[in-house]
């Protein structure tokens, strides 16, 4: 790694001392020695990921590297071997039994736009730090919104996980809704709507009771009539609503709220509708699956999170906004120390980050390499998995399912207390481990069930079978699950 040779501070440059380079690429020519590094690195990285059903999902306790640098630099041989050992002990999303989470393998391409945005190194925070990739960001975030169906002129803003995109959609709408400085300000969502939503209020320093928890129904969808009566009666009683917030895919069993019938009432109300679509809202992109979230494109803000079913890398999470000028409204500073915007505004600008890196990249090339005929493979396959698994689980009998329509699903024995769906979830999870099945086991409703999420492109009818068969062999409950 060529010119960038070390100085010591402080000190004119010596010809006599001969330091050994700083690993920095050459700036005058291909740097040979980053490049193989590179091609090591991948090949390693296409080792692991070509290699992932030939080890569990959940890998078990692996030996770790030292963590400490050492006074000289490490070389590449020796860099390489100690992050093998890193990569080891690594969850293992590609198995085709990683069931557990939404945290599916990543996109080929996502990978390489991971590799680019690294390399190029630009800030979304400014217009002269990452010139092409601000029009970028702001193009696509303009075409994904009009995708879901939001309003001409509608866009948003990358952010680094569903959890701030939400934040931000609250902070923007407390802002539109004139309630900056309101602490009696409160925010309705259902029972089930993600934890990040009260992480919120409690950031903008609200207190736990300003969220109004709205009963589910047996689908696990928002009773929309509960809902109704409680912004009547808020109104009535003077008490500001900030927000509603409907969920389009709940954490554990994927049910979508009614938006249609939400949306209606928070335009009489003149309520802002956030809808948390982390999960859902991917389906809105789709011709064929739109249908499984109606309403989104009523909505004022929707969280999308591209880095789960889509597989983009981490982290890949959009704030969508109907009339995106409201994010500058909320979060611009006038930036005092970068040179004005020239063209759409500086990304630091129209969220809460500053400093943030082009995660635009990996998610343009992703989408451009699926193309939309390929989003529509990667959502069929994955309501396919769950549709199959399903009408499986179902055959057995004894258990209660719970689901909605996108791709997860819960289940636990349907004659189960609490203390025996513990029970049994717990050694039921260990059997699926022992056979490359990995589920997770939300609590869920007062009891604890098992959970698969069927975003994973390479998991099979094999595995579901399996699946079954090893649900099967576990139910009914035994005498020693019982407490
Ligand atoms: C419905 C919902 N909203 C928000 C989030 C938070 O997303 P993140 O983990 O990216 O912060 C999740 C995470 O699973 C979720 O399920």
């Amino acid at each position: 790694m060529g010119r960038c040779d070390r100085q010591p501070l402080g000190s004119a440059p010596s010809a006599q001392r001969a330091f050994p380079p700083l690993p920095f690429a050459a700036p005058d020519q291909p740097d040979a020695e980053l490049q193989a590094f590179l091609e090591q690195a991948s090949a390693r990285l296409c080792h692991w990921l070509g290699s992932a059903a030939s080890r569990p999902p959940l890998p078990g306790l692996s030996v770790m590297p030292p963590v400490e640098p050492q006074s000289r630099g490490l070389g590449v041989d020796q860099l390489l071997a100690d992050l093998d050992l890193v990569m080891d002990g690594a969850y293992n999303p590609g198995h085709p039994g990683a069931l557990a989470h939404l945290d599916p393998p990543p996109l080929a391409a996502s990978i390489v736009g991971d590799l680019i945005c690294a390399g190029l190194n630009n800030n979304l925070l400014a217009e002269e730090l990452s010139p092409s990739l601000s029009r970028l960001e702001r193009s696509l975030m303009a075409w994904l919104a009009e995708r879901i169906g939001l309003p001409a002129g509608s866009g948003g803003v990358p952010a680094s996980g569903g959890t701030l995109s939400n934040l931000m959609a609250l902070v923007t709408a407390r802002r539109e809704r004139g309630l900056g400085t309101c602490g009696e300000a409160v925010v309705l969502a259902s029972a089930d709507a993600h934890v990040s939503i009260g992480k919120a209020l409690a950031v903008m320093g609200l207190p736990p009771e300003a969220l109004r928890a709205i009963p589910v129904q047996a689908d696990g969808a928002m009773d929309s009539q509960v809902l109704a009566v409680e912004l009547d009666r808020l109104a009535r009683a003077g008490v500001p609503v900030l927000a509603v917030v409907a969920t389009a895919g709940t954490t554990v069993r994927g049910a979508v709220d009614p938006l249609p019938t939400i949306a209606d009432l928070c335009q009489h109300a003149g309520v802002w509708l956030h809808v948390d679509g982390a999960i859902g809202a991917v389906f809105g992109l789709s011709d064929r699956h739109a249908h499984r979230v109606p309403g989104l494109a009523r909505a004022d803000s929707v969280t999308v999170n591209p880095q789960k079913l889509l597989g983009i890398t981490k982290t890949s999470s959009l704030l969508l906004l109907a009339r995106p000028q409201a994010l500058e409204r909320a979060f611009a500073t006038g930036l005092p120390y970068m040179e004005p915007s020239w063209g759409g505004g500086h990304g630091g600008e129209s969220g809460l980050q500053g400093t943030r890196p082009a995660e635009v990249l990996k998610l343009w090339l992703g989408l451009r390499q699926l193309g939309l005929e390929g989003l529509e493979q990667l959502l069929d396959g994955a309501i396919a998995r769950r549709e199959q698994l399903e009408r499986g689980l179902a055959d057995l009998g004894g258990l209660e399912l719970r689901s909605g329509p996108l791709h997860l699903l819960a289940f636990t024995p349907a004659s189960a207390d609490g203390c025996q769906a513990e029970i049994w979830t717990r050694h039921t999870r260990q059997r699926l481990l022992d056979a490359q099945l990995m589920l997770s086991r939300p609590l869920y409703d007062g009891r604890h069930h098992l959970k698969a999420v069927l975003g994973n492109p390479c998991t099979g009818s094999p595995e579901l079978e399996r699946l079954v068969a090893v649900v099967a062999s576990s139910l009914p409950l035994q005498p020693h699950q019982l407490p």
